[in-house]
């Protein structure tokens, strides 16, 4: 593959003519993202198990004019997901970009935790991502295409009471690494996206700002990196990396900024 002749320019943006899939669309994260991807000129899949609000959302996507694929779907059931990515393959013809969304634990301790939330939190956060993986790169056009995984700043540091959940995160970003390797030849790029306290229905929206950016944060600040890294003008030599939007928490390490601007541990 050879570079885009065109100079890197606001056109460069586009996505018009490309391809997304995203998981766990309905609200948060995901919906900020897929409506982006739609505003930036993308046609979307989206899947999620909260079909009210994903019929909302794909209402929207229309009224942007973009073609969409909407469906009702648990992550962690793999003839579900391999049914609606032969549908969005069926009517949108290719992917380009899959957004592997989709995703959320409990809090319990370790010692707490049963054999069967521990399955769920497995395969939620981890197992779905390999069925989306291994279910769309064979609908990647031979000119390649990315592959993005929200992680968390969770798979950086500890989770207390969170451990399985911070566990699956570290993992998707392990086997982002791996799959940059064996994706590469293939022009396929995969990456990952580590928020924190982004207010969303899952996380809450009562966060307290301690972060070194002294705001609190949006879904928008991830749709943000996701377009970026969607888009093969503005990343097209970015792969096996992960890119932090977390106002810069997972640099403060143990400091909390206070009120004053100063610090403390
Ligand atoms: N919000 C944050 O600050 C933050 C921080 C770290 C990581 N994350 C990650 O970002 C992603 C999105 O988080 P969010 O805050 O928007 O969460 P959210 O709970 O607000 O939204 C998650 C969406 O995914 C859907 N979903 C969850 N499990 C599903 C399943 N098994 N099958 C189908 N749909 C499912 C939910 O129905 C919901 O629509 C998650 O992977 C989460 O771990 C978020």
């Amino acid at each position: 593959m050879t570079l885009d002749p065109s100079p890197l320019g606001p056109a460069s943006i586009s996505l018009a003519g490309r391809v997304a899939i995203v998981t766990g669309a309905a609200v948060g994260i995901g919906r900020a993202t897929a409506l982006a991807l739609a505003r930036f000129g993308a046609d979307v899949a989206v899947c999620d198990r909260d079909v009210e609000n994903l019929d909302e959302l794909a209402g929207e996507i229309e009224g942007l004019g973009r073609q969409v694929v909407a469906a009702g779907l648990d992550v962690r059931d793999a003839d579900g997901v391999a049914g609606f990515l032969a549908t969005a393959r069926d009517r949108l013809g290719h992917v380009d970009v899959l957004v592997n969304n989709a995703g959320g634990g409990f809090r319990a301790g370790f010692l707490d935790v049963s054999e069967k939330g521990q399955r769920s939190l497995v395969d939620e956060n981890f197992t779905s991502v390999t069925h989306f993986v291994r279910g769309v790169v064979p609908l990647m056009a031979a000119k390649g295409g990315s592959i993005i995984t929200i992680t968390s700043i969770e798979a950086h540091r500890a989770g207390p009471d969170f451990a399985v959940y911070s566990a699956m995160k570290a993992a998707c970003m392990s086997l982002t690494k791996s799959l940059a390797l064996e994706l590469g030849p293939r022009m396929i790029r995969v990456n990952c996206i580590a928020p924190d306290v982004i207010p969303t229905p899952g996380i809450g929206t009562g966060l307290g700002i301690h972060t070194p950016l002294a705001r609190a944060g949006h879904a928008d600040d991830i749709a943000g990196a996701v377009v970026f890294l969607a888009s093969d003008s503005l990343s097209g030599f970015v792969t096996g990396t992960t890119i932090h939007v977390d106002g810069g928490n997972l640099a403060a390490g143990g400091w909390r900024r206070l009120d004053d601007g100063t610090y403390t541990t």
